[in-house]
């Protein structure tokens, strides 16, 4: 039985800038359950970020939270708790949940790293603070992290500081940070994109080493096809601050509904290949200082009908796991296929991938 961790409920989110009010977040659900990992993918802009730093607290402080709710359930000395963070001031995200029960991982790992205290203490700062682990303890425990995370020499490991290491090692470091006190959620947002492809696929393969001797649950945003295949049980599709499809990657990858998602699909480089002639969707997103009528991709959409310009689509159902929001699913809909490249593309990505799914694989 899937245990849910973390739910998002309708969450909108604008922000005041000196042009307007940027609507950038509008009405998005998410579930996230234990052990599983989803993945966001969408075009930059779409509201991937926002969504996690919204779960973190951390957003910049011109935000205006319209509507919603993030649940996020938890065990508490045994007791199961469940808090909408939504409710918590930053000082107490700071205090009880980030770091602690949530902790997140950035592009670029100086980010979380301090250029003036070497790794170990980096390390043991927060099993010290958070767990209330004597010294002696909090090192050992950091010593059993770096060798978690693949680092070699961690005794040695320890005294570095960030500037000392590559930069792979340097977001190993940062996993190790995170994963110090056990968190329930790890959110990566795209923490490989810096690194080059053998460390992307080394830390892709780390993280789910760790998922499977942790159980922890995964938000992994990034642009990377490849990285969905490997990584994903699920994916959300982010278009103009909204979910326009999600599914289990199964469903996303071998039969996808949206027009976005195709196009998305076909643009997203991967891992494996070279990506010389990559597919571009035409046009450019909404500008979300305006209010959007219809669907918002239909000015980009090749397969728009009439309605797409005037009415939102709802999420229509596809299977138990399966929403899409298009017209193109209402019933009286025109019958149109997803592209027959766009089909090859994914077969050859998830043979690279490495046939996660070569029972359960279905076509339609
Ligand atoms: N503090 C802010 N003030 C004003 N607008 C913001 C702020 N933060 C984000 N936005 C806007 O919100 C929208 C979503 O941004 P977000 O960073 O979530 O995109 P993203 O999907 O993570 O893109 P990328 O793939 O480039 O990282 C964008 O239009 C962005 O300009
Ligand atoms: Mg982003």
């Amino acid at each position: 039985m899937s245990e849910p961790v973390l739910t998002i409920n309708d969450l909108s989110i604008s922000f005041k800038t000196s042009n307007g009010v940027v609507n950038a977040i509008r009405g998005v659900d998410l579930e996230l359950n234990k052990g599983e990992t989803i993945a966001i993918v969408g075009e930059s802009g779409s509201g991937k970020s926002v969504t996690v730093k919204a779960i973190m607290g951390i957003l910049s402080g011109n935000e205006e939270i319209n509507s919603g709710s993030i649940t996020f359930r938890y065990d508490r000395d045994g007791e199961e708790v469940t808090q909408d963070l939504l409710k918590l001031s930053k000082k107490e995200m700071r205090k009880r949940i980030n770091g602690k029960r949530i902790a997140m991982v950035f592009q670029d790992p100086m980010t979380s790293l301090n250029p003036t205290m070497t790794v170990g203490n980096q390390i043991m700062e927060g099993m010290i603070i958070h767990l209330k682990l004597s010294r002696a303890r909090a090192y050992e425990r950091s010593l059993e992290l770096l060798q978690l995370v693949g680092i070699t020499d961690p005794e040695k490991r320890m005294k570095s500081y960030p500037h000392q290491l590559s930069g792979g090692m340097r977001q190993r470091v940062v996993i190790a940070i995170m994963l110090a006190c056990n968190p329930e959620v790890l959110i990566c947002d795209e923490p490989t994109t810096a690194l080059d492809v053998t460390v992307q696929a080394k830390i892709l393969e780390l993280i789910k080493d760790i998922q499977a001797k942790t159980n922890i649950s995964v938000i992994y945003i990034t642009h990377d096809l490849g990285v969905v295949a490997k990584v994903a049980d699920y994916v959300s599709v982010m278009y103009a601050g909204k979910i326009v499809e999600r599914g289990t990657v199964n469903e996303i990858f071998y039969d996808p509904k949206h027009p976005y998602t195709w196009g998305l699909l076909s643009s997203m480089p991967d891992i494996g290949t070279e990506n010389e002639k990559l597919y571009s969707i035409p046009g450019s997103p909404p500008n979300l200082l305006h209010k959007v009528e219809g669907d918002a991709f239909a000015p980009r959409n090749a397969f728009a009908l009439n309605i797409d310009f005037k009415q939102e689509p709802p999420m229509f159902k596809v299977s138990d796991t399966h929403y899409a929001a298009t017209w193109l699913l209402h019933e009286n809909a025109p019958k149109v296929e997803m592209p027959e490249t766009l089909r090859k593309r994914i077969d050859t990505v998830v043979k690279e991938a490495g046939g996660r799914w070569t029972d359960s694989r279905s076509y339609k």
